[in-house]
């Protein structure tokens, strides 16, 4: 039995979800790229300026994608942070590649770019930048450093849709970005993602590759007269009634990112002196990054600490739940060489973190609420 309250999420329905989809299933057309995803994809190509968006049943597939297009093989090492979810990393470790953790920055908790030259070796194959937060790593130099050493770059960009760096849109950097819908994320259908391609050299193999290995999209479009078996690949494509959902929650982006924004701050605001106080670091946001306001989260000062705030939040119905155990302390993670000690920062901060309540419809009630258990705690 849930005793909580106040959850850590709860998933958003903006209200015109159950129309579009019955106006999907009314078109007579209910599997992919039908009409709600070509309006989805046609939305963020002209919204954040790439070249090609392809919708996706998960930020997940659309990794994997990724490790498809860019042809990791056996052997090859990819660069990530050990300060993610784990399918950053296991859509890379599916195609063979080696894991080469990477710290993170203790300001923003993103892939410390001071370290990253030293991690390239001549089996690097890709680099993937994970916006923690949706707030941006440093792309300036991550790019250059890229750049000079020819790896590509993937941006795993599930928390950071509308997020900038330096005025532009997170997901436009690398030459493949991906994004997530899960429900926990600021615009959902449930389960889907996207794939961003940046570099137009990916976007017919992309096509292929999401269409189980056919060139039926060129079909469909009507550029071959009949379809077959061209490549590798699977099935990554969301049938057209999530479409249809997640287009009734694209078409109101500015109203959900102005309510989180004000749910962010009001956090922020109410918080920041009982943290200067307790020694609590709350969200870093550096001046060239505009976040999308996805998570609340604190920094405490030790795990004794974190894991008595969230029990005294659970005695009062409110869940908060910590974030990222250690990618190379996990049992794969061991598997390829982990240890403890070798990203020192994401141990530290791993324990140390707590993410409070967040979500569309977060009342300031409730928010009160936490604020007040929060200031009640005495440890
Ligand atoms: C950084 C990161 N990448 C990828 C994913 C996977 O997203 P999805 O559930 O859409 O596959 C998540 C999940 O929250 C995530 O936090």
């Amino acid at each position: 039995m849930n005793t909580y309250t106040i959850p850590f999420n709860k998933p958003y329905l903006c209200g015109k979800e159950l129309a579009y989809i019955t106006q999907a299933l009314e078109s007579g057309w209910v599997s992919g790229d039908g009409d709600f995803s070509r309006r989805c994809h046609t939305l963020l190509e002209h919204l954040l300026g790439v070249p090609r968006a392809l919708l996706t049943t998960s930020c997940t597939h659309a990794l994997e994608m990724s490790a498809l297009l860019l042809d990791i093989q056996p052997g090859d090492e990819v660069i990530v942070p050990s300060f993610t979810f784990v399918s950053t990393v296991n859509a890379f470790v599916l195609r063979g590649a080696r894991p080469v953790f990477s710290d993170i920055r203790a300001d923003t908790l993103n892939l410390d770019e001071t370290r990253l030259e030293q991690l390239i070796t001549p089996r690097t194959k890709a680099i993937v930048a994970v916006h923690y937060a949706g707030v941006g790593c440093e792309m300036e130099t991550l790019m250059s450093i890229a750049g000079r050493h020819n790896v590509p770059v993937v941006e795993d960009n599930a928390h950071g849709l509308f997020g900038k760096y330096k005025g532009r849109y997170l997901g436009t950097f690398g030459c493949l970005a991906t994004q997530s819908f899960h429900e926990t994320k600021n615009i959902t259908c449930g389960e889907g993602g996207a794939l961003l391609i940046n570099d137009p050299q990916y976007i017919e193999r992309a096509e292929i590759i999401r269409e189980k290995g056919t060139n039926r999209s060129r079909f469909f479009r009507g550029q071959v007269d009949k379809y077959t078996w061209t490549d590798i690949g699977s099935s990554y494509l969301p049938s057209d009634m999530l479409a249809a959902f997640l287009y009734a929650q694209l078409e109101v982006r500015d109203h959900i990112q102005a309510t989180r924004c004000r749910v962010w701050n009001y956090y922020n605001e109410q918080l920041q002196p009982w943290a200067t106080e307790h020694g609590v670091t709350l969200p870093i946001v550096p001046a060239e990054c505009e976040q999308p306001y996805h998570m609340f989260y604190l920094l405490l000062r030790s795990l004794e600490q974190r894991q008595a705030l969230i029990a005294h939040l659970k005695a009062q119905g409110i869940l908060s739940v910590f974030h990222y155990l250690p990618l190379h302390l996990s049992d794969m993670g061991r598997r390829f060489g982990g240890q403890s000690g070798d990203c020192p920062v994401t141990e530290d901060v791993s324990d140390r973190l707590l993410r409070l309540p967040f979500y569309n419809e977060l009342t300031e009630e409730a928010q009160v609420r936490v604020v007040e258990a929060i200031h009640g705690f005495h440890e």
